[in-house]
């Protein structure tokens, strides 16, 4: 079967694998759909691991349940890309993105077990979820990074009338705008350095207003529109001057929460985190159950998150879509690939 995989940098080819059979009670499916994710442009930035096949976002038709008794050929599912050991403390007490085997045999995170940039794939049985018909492929796609954002939001723990920054307008940003208004925030705002990213964010609702985090003004104007800093921000970026405008902008006492990565170190003004006493925390993936709600908000249509989908493409423009996604002025946030197109 054909699959997309990393070349070089910035560089994917379309090579041929064999079809995955089930191994191990694992779970084969058909690939409906594969969303590209912002975690997946830091490896094709870097330009590795050569022949890492990405995809850790999609919805399948199950072909072979493997050791999954509860499900038939047929059955329409995801999966949580992480891969936690079972047994250690954080594993045991529901929080297996602690897990320190968790990342490296994740799902289209990992060589060894090649993701959704493909047509068929398999998955670690224990980590299938069976979706209801009520939710769309495309949603279905959606609900990984849907879960980044609400584990952050989670983690913020907003209170009602707060004001909210988010630095960034990706996916993960647009998201966690989103679950802050369900949070009741008064004043959601999102900065970004590319203006249609931006102004997107407000004309899908998630934001009230939007700041150009270009310009050397926006600071002083965030920190007078709020009357002395947000109290909550969220960290959509991972670069340092983002991190930086996120300690800088949050107000005395206030908390932010850092979600965006960054493959090297990032040098940032810890005196702002000291001198104001200011909560730093990290966020990462999502617990099991924050997985599953996401799936239920999409059922219940408690959430919308196909206004987030721009394009849906096949295998052979996969690289025109990263470049398209990392372009720094195109408005598009979320492309599906459909990998049987
Ligand atoms: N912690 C986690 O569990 C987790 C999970 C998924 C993604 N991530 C990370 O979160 C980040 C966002 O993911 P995404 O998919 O939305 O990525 P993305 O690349 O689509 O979005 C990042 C956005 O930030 C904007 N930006 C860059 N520098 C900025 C600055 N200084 N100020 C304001 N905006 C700026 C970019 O224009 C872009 O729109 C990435 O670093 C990704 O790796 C973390
Ligand atoms: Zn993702
Ligand atoms: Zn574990």
């Amino acid at each position: 079967m054909r699959c997309v995989a990393i070349k070089g940098v910035r560089e994917f080819e379309i090579k041929e694998m064999d079809e995955p059979v089930s191994k191990d009670g694992s779970v084969v499916i058909d690939v409906k759909k594969t969303g590209i994710c912002g975690s997946d442009i830091h490896y094709w930035v870097a330009g590795g691991p050569q022949g890492l096949v990405m995809g850790h976002e999609y919805c399948g038709i199950v072909t072979d349940p493997g050791a999954r008794e509860d499900l038939k050929v047929g059955d329409r599912v995801t999966a949580l890309p992480i891969s936690p050991c079972g047994k250690c403390e954080a594993c045991l007490k529901g929080n297996p993105q602690y897990c320190p085997d968790t990342w490296t045999y994740a799902t289209g995170l990992s060589l060894t077990n090649p993701g959704g940039l493909a047509p068929k794939m398999s998955i670690r049985p224990d980590m299938v979820i069976k979706v209801p018909d009520s939710v769309s492929d495309n949603e279905v796609a959606m609900v990984e990074p849907t879960a980044v954002g609400l584990h952050a939001i989670h983690l913020a723990d907003i209170k009602v009338g707060a004001k909210v920054l988010v630095i960034g307008g990706g996916i993960i940003g647009l998201v966690s705008a989103m679950f802050a208004k369900m949070e009741g925030a008064s004043y959601v705002a999102v900065s970004e350095t590319n203006a249609a990213r931006g102004e997107k964010a407000v004309k899908l609702g998630v934001a009230d207003e939007w700041y150009d985090a270009k310009n050397p003004e926006t600071i002083n104007e965030m920190i007078k529109k709020t009357s002395g800093g947000f109290d909550f921000v969220i960290e959509c970026c991972g670069n340092a001057a983002a991190v930086s405008t996120s300690l800088t902008v949050v107000k005395p006492g206030g908390r932010t929460i850092l979600v965006g990565v960054s493959m090297d170190p990032v040098t940032i003004p810890t005196v702002l985190a000291v001198m104001r006493e200011l909560d730093v925390q990290g966020a990462i993936a999502y617990t099991r159950e924050e997985f599953q709600t996401c799936i239920d908000l999409m059922a219940s249509k408690q959430i919308d998150v196909l206004k987030f989908v721009d394009d849906i493409v096949g295998l052979e423009q996969v690289q025109a879509s990263y470049e398209r996604l990392t372009s720094g002025t195109d408005d598009a946030v979320k492309i599906l690939v459909d990998p049987n197109r």
